[in-house]
């Protein structure tokens, strides 16, 4: 039986995963295998801020409930179990199959701690599963790729058919130069040397948690371009930590960006808003996607929090929560390619409409929806034609206020705001409730976003300590942490300046 907090109604969240106890950080080893996602990660097993650094383990048939399992690979007094990737070994390249079975495969970055021989290095290691992922075994010959670096980690491994050959291909960071090294095996025992890809784009912080993947540009299988992730850390576009990735080609051995801006480490004037970025919120992290899943479907995690201020979010003996999952697909917009997202929509199948309206002027100052349309944990979608407007939006996790109802504006609140003049999106949560646990956690995250046909889509996920917007289908996103009361559940309609229509609103909860 799980125990229930007061912490836990207030700021655990309802649909995204979080360990029922102690710390998560990075998701790892997201990998399909019969019907089942398995979600690891980072995580403290015997506390709630980062240490003893070992894989947790979640299960999903759905992507919308996880099931949390055992700790699957717990650390030593040898190595702390840093963050990395796993695999289906369908071919049994390996050998460590039993009968027939395909193994599962965890590709890991073993930091040793100062009683190993090794102490101070970080090198890629391997542990298996022969019975779906229940149970895992540390390869004997540990660790399988080592560079005698202290900033060696977080490796991807896919396997990669192509003109080059096929084998397995891995993506693995040197966190201090800014670099992807990218390496291939025939049985991920041992590793050969490819190419590397940096120092590129943003580099205000160490590169970790790298991914490489290939998608079909608007579904079409013979036009394909290959995403290279990058999480970066601090550094990211809204401060703190963030992802960026580059669009470009990939022959089996380097990969070619054709969407670097700037080449090299970055300098005071480089235009950061320029680059590719998974998320233009601060609480998207550490994002990578699954191996395995059927149908071709790149499905993303990110770790929500950031590392300016994770160690400090509130907390009652679990702290952090993982995103929603993300559907990604490129799309061609303006004659190239470019990267949208979903989320898998936990309310499709669990949800009702609560509450909706239809195409209606808006009306200037907050219109506060009634009592139906409030609270913690629900879906919203919005289209706004701001037309002459300067301002349309919502207010989101309202307070009541002093009078105690209906929100009157004196209470904390949640602003998703575009500003015609400068076709910015933001998001404010510097009055969002409890802000002062940190002193970089009050802030205004702002992305920007062309209308289409003079329209603003918006789809907005509120999970009682989460934000995360979908604006135009995915083109931008914002992921924000919020903790405000309880009772902040209020949801208006905002609109400055005359002349704005509200397209449609439908609340889901
Ligand atoms: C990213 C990261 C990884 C590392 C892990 C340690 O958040 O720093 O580079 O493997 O966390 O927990």
């Amino acid at each position: 039986m799980k125990s229930i907090t007061e912490l836990d109604c207030q700021y655990r969240p309802k649909w995204h995963y979080s360990a029922e106890r102690n710390w998560l950080n990075d998701p790892n080893g997201l990998v399909y295998s019969n019907g089942t996602y398995h979600l690891f990660y980072q995580h403290n097993p015997h506390g709630a801020e980062w240490g003893n650094m070992s894989w947790g383990h979640a299960t999903s048939t759905d992507l919308q409930h996880w099931e949390e399992q055992p700790v699957a690979i717990p650390c030593d007094d040898q190595e702390a179990i840093f963050s990395g990737s796993a695999v289906v070994d369908v071919q049994n390249t390996s050998g460590f199959g039993l009968g027939g079975v395909p193994p599962l495969v965890a590709i890991y970055t073993s930091a040793y701690s100062l009683t190993s021989p090794l102490a101070g290095r970080q090198a890629q290691s391997l542990a298996y599963s022969t019975d779906d992922g229940a149970t895992w075994t540390k390869y004997a010959g540990n660790p399988v790729l080592d560079r005698a670096s202290a900033d060696f980690r977080d490796p991807k491994v896919f396997w990669h058919d192509g003109d080059a050959g096929s084998y397995w291909v891995m993506v693995a960071v040197e966190a201090l130069n800014h670099e992807v090294v990218l390496y291939k095996s025939a049985d991920l025992l041992s590793w050969e040397y490819l190419s590397t890809f940096g120092p590129a784009n943003a580099t205000g912080g160490v590169w970790e948690c790298p991914d490489l993947f290939e998608l079909p540009v608007d579904g079409d299988a013979s036009n394909t371009r290959w995403v290279m992730v990058v999480n970066l850390s601090p550094g990211g576009i809204a401060g703190g930590s963030g992802g960026q990735y580059f669009i470009g080609t990939f022959d089996g051995v380097t990969f070619r960006s054709e969407t670097t801006v700037t080449e090299g480490p970055q300098t005071d004037d480089s235009p950061m808003a320029d680059y590719g970025w998974l998320d233009w919120g601060r609480d998207y992290y550490a994002a990578v996607s699954f191996s395995n899943v059927p149908d071709g479907r790149r499905l993303m995690i990110g770790w929500m929090n950031n590392w300016q201020y994770a160690a400090a979010t509130p907390s009652d003996g679990w702290r952090s929560a993982m995103s929603l999952v993300r559907e990604i697909k490129l799309v061609s917009r303006g004659g190239r390619p470019v990267l949208v997202q979903a989320a898998v929509d936990p309310f499709d199948n669990n949800g009702t409409e609560l509450f909706a309206l239809d195409q209606q002027p808006m009306a200037e100052g907050v219109t506060w929806l009634p009592a139906e349309a409030c609270g913690d944990v629900l879906r919203i979608d919005a289209e706004f034609e701001p037309g002459a407007a300067s301002r349309v939006g919502l207010v989101l996790r309202a307070g009541s206020g002093a009078s105690g109802a209906p929100a009157n504006g004196s209470g904390e609140r949640t602003v998703l705001a575009y500003d015609c003049l400068t076709a910015e999106l933001s998001l404010d949560r510097t009055e969002s409730g409890n802000v002062g646990f940190h002193e970089a956690f009050p802030s205004v995250e702002r992305v920007a976003v062309p209308l289409e046909n003079g329209r603003l889509r918006l789809r907005i996920f509120l999970d009682r300590c989460s934000v995360e917007v979908f604006a135009q289908d995915g083109l931008a996103t914002i992921t924000d942490l919020v903790f405000p009361a309880r009772s902040a559940s209020a949801v208006g309609l905002l609109a400055e300046g005359d002349g704005g229509t509200l397209m449609s609103l439908a609340v889901v909860g």
